[in-house]
């Protein structure tokens, strides 16, 4: 008889498109996308190959060897929804490893009280601080720490913004692959230099919400899909644009990797054998494990062989049904054999070995204090069985906020962007010379009136827009909106202020607009997204256009149309199209500020009355039409076929690569955003700093991965233990029916599964990659001179140009490092850059290996640097040596 699982995994296999085998990666041509299937990689690489884990890894083995197959099996998978305080519970053992508590999310702890909602991943990377960066992650994961989260689930690196419409964009750090990875990497470092396990997500190219899940596409009338979408997607693309982030969290060491709800070429992205097994596990030499999204594991044995390490919620097919594709599926799968018993193994000893890692063997470290699922102190101990489980003390209210308000008023503050300000409109004047009066107008300035968490997972856009919508939201402890801030500013200015916070009623906000036309008028709008399992105005999830909501537009007209001075203040998600008012001589001022998070009020009374000079720039194109941002751009809503197909065949060419490339004129172009000072760059210095050869040098060999030669011991001792009593739909390990007997036929494993060890790729080495890609080649030097008459914070952003001749096609620029300085008026300050391999390298489909390219004589070229306030504004060009190799 074939267990359970393995059926479950065959039919599964045929429906859902298992991988095939074809030896290599795809390439990126229109016709190779088309129906595209992902290559076989097999086995899965062990954890434990670095050196900086080893010791890790040794605890790991001594504990791991003291569990039953019943206890390796229950910390691999979730205890079923909600069967535990947090989002995800992973089962205990009696080997003194606890269970472990994965919770939300990326700006906040998600479900609990006296948190801070700092700003969203978008809002961060607007400020091009990496120290912001860094400190926002920290102060989260103390938060987490506190409140007993042992996996934090967060930062968000993918999706990486291939369509500006896709819903969860503002969860992650923006569209350019450098600043998406260098927000995720200080992101990890920051999480875990607390202790917390952080998780990079999603793992990989999950760039639209619908038809990201079956469920939710049936659910949405979609009667004929049996898959989620499948992101087909060339070898190039993927690395250069979608995993070189996870690269950067890798390379920090990250101890968790989420799978993605998508397809990748055809192949679910939790049973990916190329994706987890090849690239991740192998090339970027991950050493912690992978979890899957929740529910985003679509079978059993495929998805364990092909690199998963851990089920989420735990639950199988369907939420809450308890029927898991691990657990006691997994023992039998171990038991029968189909699941070698040292994968099992490496499952377990991934997921001790980064708690080790972590330090979370410290006893000091809390457990979980606080409940998703209610408030009440005491409450059941399951909340997904109710009462009849058990009651149990489940919040004890620890306010972990410490001062991280100052961290999130800070990020809202300097990300910032000022985009327009002309008439000396920006800042506003305080004490004797503030402005008799000011009106507001907008329901973006004002309360939420359902109360500021009022809508589940902040899925409505009511009053000021703070986060976008889903999982990776948090519950307000308070937010301070823009009119409250305002007010309290007017009151010690004996400013009057006046608003009409209903965006349609135009008759009143035509009359107040219109009573003081020498009043400053400051008009807030909003343009939300979220995740697809929620809606909010029937948006599911992707934004359907780039225009404002609640009719932004009009009423930027009708203020504008009576009032002199209007200020536009726009909180999105992502770009917004401001094509019908930006260049209005009476809009004197625009700010994008971002999803603020709690110090909404606070941070933008901060730029308007100037005691934080503007500092953000954009992490994104702002185009004048959505149809500018080329073919990647839309989202696929029609599904044409059981599994819907998202070819990517623009390659590299998303956001201003696009733009560049096309010779298309944005409105403001990615890197964008002025200051109350003016700033220049000059005396561009390189210095090379190493000759590199075309291709890494052989690839290094780590440090042996622990055996533990563990022997499968008889099917009668899984049996659930005498006089358990057993909770319904909650996931035990154990198996009701003892008896396992092995099939006479061979296993249906996936096409080219192999337990024979996979020729290691020369593209890695070492955690993040090979570790010649993060060498220095070049050293950049630029002069930042503050001309004009107010302290402030440049944004000096460094672009390449890859070398002419080489025969193959490159973006027109590329961003490849960036930093933030301060500089008073009159003041001059030197900014370094480093420039590494991978900075300067492509991906070669056919080697599948990063490579330097050379021109027609084998020389490498010479490489323009350009340093700008833009990726097309002003600064100073300068170029690289050609040098001969
Ligand atoms: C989301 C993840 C999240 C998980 C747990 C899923 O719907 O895609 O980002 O971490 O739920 O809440």
């Amino acid at each position: 008889m074939i267990a359970a699982i393995g059926v479950l995994a065959l039919i599964l296999g045929l429906v859902l498109g298992l991988p095939q085998a074809n030896g290599g990666g795809i390439n990126g041509s229109a016709e190779a996308l088309e129906g595209a299937t992902s290559p076989s990689w097999y086995p899965s690489p062990k954890g434990g190959t670095v050196d900086q884990w080893a010791e890790s890894y040794r605890k790991a083995a001594a504990l791991v060897r003291k569990m039953s197959l019943a206890e390796k099996v229950n910390i691999t998978t979730g205890t079923g929804w909600p069967m535990g305080p947090c989002v995800g519970n992973t089962g205990t053992t009696n080997a003194g490893f606890p269970s472990l508590c994965l919770q939300d999310g990326p700006l906040g702890i998600r479900f609990a009280d006296s948190i801070t909602v700092f700003p969203a991943g978008i809002t961060t990377a607007a400020t091009w601080s990496r120290k912001l960066m860094y400190d926002r992650a920290r102060a989260l994961a103390k938060e987490a720490k506190g409140k007993g989260v042992n996996v934090l689930l967060g930062p968000c690196v993918g999706p990486l913004g291939r369509s500006p419409l896709a819903g969860r964009n503002w969860e992650g750090f923006g569209s350019d692959p450098y600043l998406q990875g260098i927000a995720g990497g200080l992101s990890v470092q920051g999480i875990q230099d607390e202790g917390v396990i952080a998780t990079a997500k999603h793992f990989v190219a999950n760039e639209q919400e619908k038809f990201r899940q079956l469920s939710e596409s049936l659910s949405q009338g979609f009667k004929d899909v049996t898959s989620p979408l499948s992101s087909n997607i060339g070898d190039r693309a993927l690395r250069e644009l979608y995993i070189w982030p996870f690269m950067d969290t890798v390379r920090m060491g990250v101890g968790s990797v989420m799978c993605g709800y998508n397809q990748i070429n055809n192949s679910i992205a939790c049973q990916n054998s190329y994706i987890l097994n090849g690239i991740l596990k192998d090339e970027l030499g991950f050493q912690g494990f992978v979890v899957s999204d929740w529910l985003a594991q679509r079978s059993g044995v495929a998805s364990v062989l092909s690199g998963m390490d851990m089920t989420m919620p735990g639950d199988g097919l369907l939420w809450a049904d308890g029927d898991s594709l691990l657990g006691p599926q997994l023992t039998r799968a171990v038991l029968n054999g189909s699941v070698p018993i040292d994968r099992l193994d490496d499952m377990a000893l991934r997921i001790v070995a980064t708690w080790y890692q972590l330090g979370q063997d410290d006893a000091s470290y809390p457990r979980p204090n606080f409940s998703s699922w209610f408030r009440t102190s005491i409450g059941p101990t399951y909340a997904g069985v109710g009462p009849s489980a058990g009651h149990s003390l489940q919040n004890s209210y620890a306010d972990v906020r410490d001062d991280h308000h100052e961290v999130a008023r800070a990020i809202a503050a300097e990300s910032i962007t000022l985009l327009k300000n002309t008439n000396g409109a920006l800042p506003l004047k305080s004490g004797k010379d503030a402005k008799k009066s000011i009106m507001i107008f907008g329901s973006d300035a004002g309360p939420n009136l359902l109360g500021p968490n009022g809508c589940p997972d902040r899925s409505c856009n009511n009053g000021t827009l703070g986060q976008g919508w889903g999982s990776g939201t948090a519950e307000y402890t308070y937010l301070v909106t823009p009119l409250e801030a305002i007010q309290a500013k007017a009151l010690a200015d004996r400013t009057m202020v006046e608003y009409v916070l209903d965006d349609y009623q135009y008759s009143a906000i035509n009359s107040t607009a219109g009573k003081a036309p020498n009043a400053t008028c400051l008009v807030f709008v909003s343009s939300d997204s979220g995740e697809g399992y929620a809606s909010a105005e029937g948006v599911l999830g992707d934004r359907v256009d780039l225009k404002l909501w609640h009719g932004g537009d009009k009423l930027i007209l009708s203020v504008a149309e009576r009032c002199s001075n209007t200020i536009v203040v726009i909180h999105s998600v992502g770009p917004v199209d401001m094509e019908a008012w930006i260049e209005h001589k009476n809009v004197t001022a625009v700010l994008m500020a971002h999803l603020p998070g709690q110090e909404s009020g606070t941070a933008v009374l901060d730029v308007l009355y100037g005691s934080v000079n503007p500092s953000g720039r954009l992490p994104y194109t702002i185009g004048k039409s959505l149809a500018d941002y080329g073919p990647a751009a839309p989202i696929l809503k029609q599904p044409g076929g059981p599994a819907p197909q998202q070819n990517f065949s623009e390659g590299l060419y998303i956001d201003y690569r696009h733009f560049d490339k096309q010779g298309i004129t944005p409105r403001f172009e990615f890197g964008f955003g002025l200051s109350y000072t003016t700033f220049e760059f000059s005396d561009m210095v390189i210095t090379q700093t190493l000759v590199p050869t075309e291709f890494p040098p052989a690839r290094p060999i780590g440090v042996p991965a622990p055996e533990l030669n563990s022997t499968i011991p008889p099917s009668s001792q899984l049996g659930f233990p005498l006089g358990m009593v057993r909770l319904p739909k909650y996931i035990y390990p154990y198996l009701s029916d003892t008896t396992v007997t092995k099939s006479s036929a061979p296993y249906p494993y996936p096409p080219g599964y192999s337990t024979t060890p996979h020729k290691p790729s020369p593209a890695g080495g070492a955690q993040g990659g090979h570790p010649a890609l993060f060498d220095t080649i070049f050293h950049v030097t630029v002069s930042v001179f503050n001309t004009g008459s107010l302290p402030g914070k440049a944004v000096p952003q460094l672009y390449i140009s890859y070398p002419n001749g080489t025969g193959i096609d490159f973006p027109v620029r590329s961003l490849r490092g960036f930093d933030k300085v301060a500089a008073g008026p009159g003041e001059t300050v030197a900014v370094g850059f480093d420039i590494t391999r991978r900075d300067l390298s492509y991906w070669d489909e056919k080697k599948g290996n990063w490579r330097i390219p050379l021109d027609k004589k084998g020389n490498i070229g010479a490489y323009e640097i350009f340093v700008g306030d833009s990726s097309r504004g002003n600064g100073v060009t300068g170029r690289t040596k050609v040098v001969k190799v």
